[in-house]
């Protein structure tokens, strides 16, 4: 039996929960129910879509995405961890931790009320445990429905301490990113990555008409993505989460990046829900931690 025949038979919900083949010949987990439909690629159990029912695409993907074994896709919801941006002493290893770049396994599926629950485990091979030579597990569980929530969950199962930077590195659909603003943030300090690192305080509403690429930190509140093209506000609810980044990378490097597709960098906004910096977490043996977030759309 091939691999999606197995996951079918064991997890498949007919008409609901169907595994298949995606792009790139990447398996794929098809979710769709009364309130949503969605679409998670196993490898890195990466979402590529979210539409509730009666709304646009929420989830941006580039239409240069790129498909294949180990690779992160560019757009979605990539999950970094267990560090975020460069590893802090080896260069070679991959930016914003290897998670989303290996296989998971699915751990569950149940539906209810409107929504679809399915939880992955990430599977750490030898070459993982080379980079995080540590005892624990990372889960990942999507309640698919009018909303979106995402869980990630560490799990300490070893006998010391274990530090972690992590983030839902969510790329959203906008209008046109110059128009939007994004609520939420406002007298929080910031790292402002495009200014070498340095600590800046965010006045009123954040706005985009140049790179931004920042790390906002002591900002656990919701953020709100106000979006008058699309004509709709996206609500990003989260746990767990003490700091909040905001990307785009605008003209010039979108095009140095070859996978953000002609106008991409128009039509994405990244608002992920972090630990990251000098923001990172402490997971005592036994113990877990939670990144949660619910994203919602409301209209304008
Ligand atoms: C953001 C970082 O989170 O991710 C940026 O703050 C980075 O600095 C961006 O460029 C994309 O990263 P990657 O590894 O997916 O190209």
């Amino acid at each position: 039996m091939s691999e999606l025949d197995t996951l079918n038979k064991q997890y498949g919900i007919p008409g609901e929960v169907v595994f298949k083949m995606g792009p790139g010949d990447q398996p794929v987990v098809e979710v769709s129910n009364q309130s949503a439909t969605a679409t998670i690629v196993l490898q890195g159990a990466h979402l590529i879509s979210w539409v509730p029912n009666g709304e646009q695409q929420v989830i941006w993907l580039s239409e240069d995405a790129k498909f294949a074994k180990g690779k992160s896709i560019r757009g979605g919801v990539p999950v970094c961890w267990p560090w975020f941006g460069p590893h802090e002493s080896n260069k070679d290893f991959p930016a914003h931790g290897y998670a989303r770049m290996v296989p998971w396994n699915v751990t569950e599926v149940s539906s209810a009320k409107g929504v679809t629950r399915i939880g992955f485990r990430i599977v750490q091979d030898e070459k993982a445990k080379a980079m995080w030579p540590h005892d624990c597990e990372l889960d990942m569980v999507y309640s698919i429905g009018k909303k979106l929530g995402i869980e990630l969950i560490t799990r300490n199962t070893g006998k010391q301490a274990l530090v972690i930077g992590e983030a839902l590195h969510t790329y959203f659909e906008v209008g046109d990113v110059s128009k939007l603003k994004i609520e939420g943030l406002d007298k929080r300090p910031y790292l402002d990555k495009v200014d070498n690192f340095k600590r800046k305080q965010q006045n009123g509403a954040v706005t985009i008409s140049e790179e931004v690429d920042r790390i906002y930190l002591e900002s656990p509140d919701d953020c709100i993505i106000v979006d008058p093209v699309m004509q709709r506000r996206i609500h990003i609810v989260k746990q767990g989460s003490h700091s909040t980044v905001v990307w785009n990378p605008w003209i010039e490097k979108a095009n140095q990046m070859g996978d953000l597709g002609p106008q991409g960098y128009l039509k994405m906004l990244c608002v992920e829900s972090a630990n990251a910096a000098e923001d990172v977490v402490e997971i005592k043996p036994g113990k877990e931690h939670c990144l949660a977030v619910n994203y919602s759309v409301e209209a304008l």
